[in-house]
């Protein structure tokens, strides 16, 4: 009866298992709907360890977080590349970037891991902070020209201050624009450019979860056009035309040309995959950091302060006469209050997912029981269940900016479960080896902004009592969520 529905039977040794009501969707929408909850009623129904027939998937969920290094620790039964090389295709149309499929031999993680992090870090982030700067100051000084407020959505704005600088960063300029200081006419056009990318950014984006959920993109005729808009954008003829590429792409052109067979369109859709990895995130994860500072008047005291006196540390006078501020690597690493802020309010606003496909039959030991995990099944780990854990995190839906300090007011990282001290408590870049190569730029950029924006501007919510808008579940899995709705706030130059 089970195989003539084409489910699967649970076998001895083998986790709970719940095919849910619907033929082949199986718990897919129930998923869908409120990952967080599903999941929860399940544990409750089933212990910590169940697997979901979720589209003709079976995933084994890990939701005790004392369990999740058996993901590392028995990786060699699992492959955490498959099913991000093939999501990668399948979202943004480049063939397969899996060495063993004959297109490409470049190792991608190793490519990001070498210039995104080490002495390619240090690059990357002078470079953002020059550009947070033109971007702030330069690139729209039409609005802010006389002295008076700017009422703006948050989103908007961290939307698009983010993009155009995290463009610039590792994409480069059309010619080098930082020394003028009025909008020339060319570099009106280049922003039009990068704010055009940034709709056809946005109108892609907003169908990713149906993609990697594997609906064919030809369903969706104008996130189809605007991807391939991104895609002619990223062409590597047009990039030869770009000063100051970054290491990232410059390398990723190199091995594009050197080590695969891609065609033109394909080699400018693994840019478009990288662009996309730099953004979607980033972006929420500022807005979320900065309302929650805009809602926080002690969160946001502190913050202001441990800016400051970094900044009188390194002798960096604030002024509007063109000389940018700078801050180095180090500096930006000495912000602990920052760092907990940030943290803290990517806690509350990431549903990851880690997925690993098993290679074969196994057994799967967990800290007091194992199971056997059949071959192509997923393990997978939902990271929120551990964030909202009120037994980790109390009062879990409460913003504290300090959260992530010690009486001492450094980094806190002595977290408890049952009286046990976690090892895996905060996971929104992911865990083991497809971590995020990109999280050290990532904060880096967040506390830039904050920085510059603390020192320019002078900023407040439109409506101090307005609610935190409820988080966007349709992209729960895909990282950082967005909020449902915008949220107005005003700003304007400080008088320097
Ligand atoms: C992968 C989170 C920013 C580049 C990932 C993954 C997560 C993540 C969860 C998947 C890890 C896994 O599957 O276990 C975030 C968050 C960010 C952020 C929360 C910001 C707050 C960035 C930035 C860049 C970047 C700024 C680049 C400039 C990448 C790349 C991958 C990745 C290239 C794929 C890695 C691989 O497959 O080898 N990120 N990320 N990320 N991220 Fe980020």
């Amino acid at each position: 009866f089970w195989f003539l529905l084409g489910r699967r039977r649970r076998r001895q040794g083998e986790p709970p298992l719940e095919n849910g009501f619907l033929p082949y969707l199986g718990c897919a929408l129930q998923f869908g709907a409120n990952p967080l909850e599903f999941l929860r009623e399940k544990k409750k129904k089933h212990g910590h360890i169940f697997t979901c027939q979720v589209a003709g998937k079976y995933i084994h969920f890990l939701t005790d977080p004392f369990s999740y290094h058996a993901l590392i620790r028995q990786g060699k039964h699992l492959d955490w590349k498959k099913f991000h090389f093939a999501t990668s295709a399948k979202a943004f149309g480049h063939g397969s970037i899996d060495p063993a499929e004959g297109n490409t031999t470049e190792n991608f993680h190793q490519t990001f891991i070498r210039t995104l992090q080490g002495n390619a870090l240090n690059a990357l982030t002078e470079a953002m902070m020059e550009n947070l700067q033109y971007v702030m100051l330069q690139s729209r000084t039409s609005k802010l020209q006389s002295n008076t407020w700017v009422t703006e959505g948050l989103y908007t704005f961290c939307c698009q201050v983010m993009f155009e600088s995290g463009f610039l960063t590792l994409f480069g300029k059309e010619f080098n624009s930082n020394s003028e200081k009025n909008l020339s006419s060319k570099q009106e056009t280049e922003r039009a450019h990068i704010l055009n990318a940034l709709e056809n950014f946005k109108e892609f984006d907003r169908i990713f979860p149906a993609l990697v959920a594997g609906l064919p993109i030809h369903l969706f005729k104008s996130a189809h056009s605007a991807r391939e808009k991104l895609g002619e954008a990223l062409l590597h003829k047009n990039l030869q035309k770009r000063d100051n590429l970054s290491e990232l792409v410059t390398l990723r052109m190199f091995l594009n040309d050197t080590l695969s067979t891609f065609d033109d369109m394909e080699k400018a859709k693994t840019h478009v995959a990288v662009l996309w990895a730099s953004q979607a995130n980033t972006i929420p994860a500022t807005f979320w950091t900065l309302l929650y500072l805009l809602k926080s008047p002690e969160a946001m005291r502190a913050a202001t302060k441990e800016v400051q006196s970094i900044l009188e540390s390194a002798g960096e006078k604030i002024s509007l006469d063109g000389k940018h501020i700078s801050l180095n690597r180090k500096q930006l690493d000495s912000m602990p209050v920052l760092d907990s802020v940030i943290k803290e309010a990517m806690r509350l606003s990431s549903a990851s997912m880690t997925f690993r496909v098993a290679k074969e039959d196994f057994t799967l030991h967990l800290e007091n029981d194992s199971y056997n995990i059949r071959r192509d099944d997923i393990v997978a780990l939902y990271p929120q269940l551990l964030h909202f854990d009120p037994e980790i995190y109390a009062d879990p839906l409460t913003f504290k900016y300090d959260r992530f300090l010690n009486e001492n007011g450094e980094e806190k990282t002595d977290f408890y479960r049952n009286g046990r001290k976690l090892k895996h408590y905060y996971m929104p870049f992911g865990t083991g080896i497809a971590k995020c190569p990109g999280r050290l730029f990532a904060v880096h950029e967040i506390k830039q902004f904050l920085a510059l924006i603390f020192s320019y501007f002078e900023i407040e919510l439109a409506d101090n009592h307005v609610q935190c808008p409820p988080l966007d579940q349709s992209r729960a899995g895909l990282g950082i969520l967005q909020p449902t709705n915008d949220i107005d706030f005003r700003y304007r130059l400080k008088c320097l």
